[in-house]
């Protein structure tokens, strides 16, 4: 009998800088045989970076694209889009990638980059979202992947993972917590925006058939004493 037909699997480069965790997670899900995306190509702006080892274990094509080559953020912007057309790519994943993107490269690549913050967006733009969670007293804490605007860590929400944060925890292990959090996300996310089941309308993701989940969540628990 004939194999019933397959979409081809949508092509995309995960962009890093360092660890590459998340590059990890991404590479992990679209190893299952019913992935919508395959990760074709991973960029890194740093040669020493830790992540691109994962890329070489997966036989991912990697190429390390220096900025210090480049007088301006320009032309390093035009040689990462020439490497994501020599390769196909159809959607561009950040994670970890240490370097902000210009107007002109994100309009480029419009609805089609997608990148992880370690916080609750808009809440906790920028650095350092763990320290400044527990420095605010946050009673929850998450991570959000979003498609990429100009504005830094901005852009319309595809999906949030929310954590709790605990009364003894600290920034590493708050960090921690959320990090298994990213590496669900960002493949769930990454499967939503391949599989055509993404779109923005008026700055704001609608998934269709989104599911949503059936809980709420109150911290610290109460009837505990
Ligand atoms: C993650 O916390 C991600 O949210 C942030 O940078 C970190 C990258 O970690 N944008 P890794 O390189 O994926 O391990």
């Amino acid at each position: 009998m004939a194999e019933p037909a397959r979409r081809a699997r949508r092509r995309a480069a995960v962009l890093i800088s360092g660890r590459g965790s998340n590059l990890q997670a991404l590479i992990e899900h679209c190893a299952t045989p019913a992935a919508s995306a395959a990760i074709a190509l991973v960029v890194s702006d740093q040669p020493a970076a830790a992540g691109l080892a994962y890329a070489r274990a997966a036989g991912i094509p990697a190429e390390v694209l220096d900025r210090g080559r480049h007088a301006g953020r320009e032309g390093f912007e035009a040689e990462i889009t020439a490497a994501l057309e020599n390769h196909d790519i159809e959607i561009v994943c950040l994670a970890g990638f240490m370097r902000i993107l210009s107007s002109g490269f994100v309009a480029r690549w419009r609805d089609r980059v997608l990148n992880i913050h370690p916080s609750l967006l808009p809440a906790l733009r920028g650095l350092d979202t763990h320290r400044r969670a527990l420095e605010a007293g946050l009673r929850f804490h998450g991570c959000t992947v979003h498609f990429v605007r100009a504005e830094l860590d901005a852009g319309p929400i595809v999906v949030q993972g929310v954590a709790p944060v605990r009364a003894d925890d600290t920034a590493d292990s708050l960090a921690a917590r959320v990090l298994t959090l990213e590496h669900r996300c960002y493949p769930h996310a990454l499967e939503l925006v391949a599989a055509g089941r993404v779109r923005v309308e008026a700055e704001r993701v609608v998934v269709d058939g989104a599911a949503t989940p059936d809980v709420m969540l109150i911290n610290p628990l109460p009837g505990q004493g």
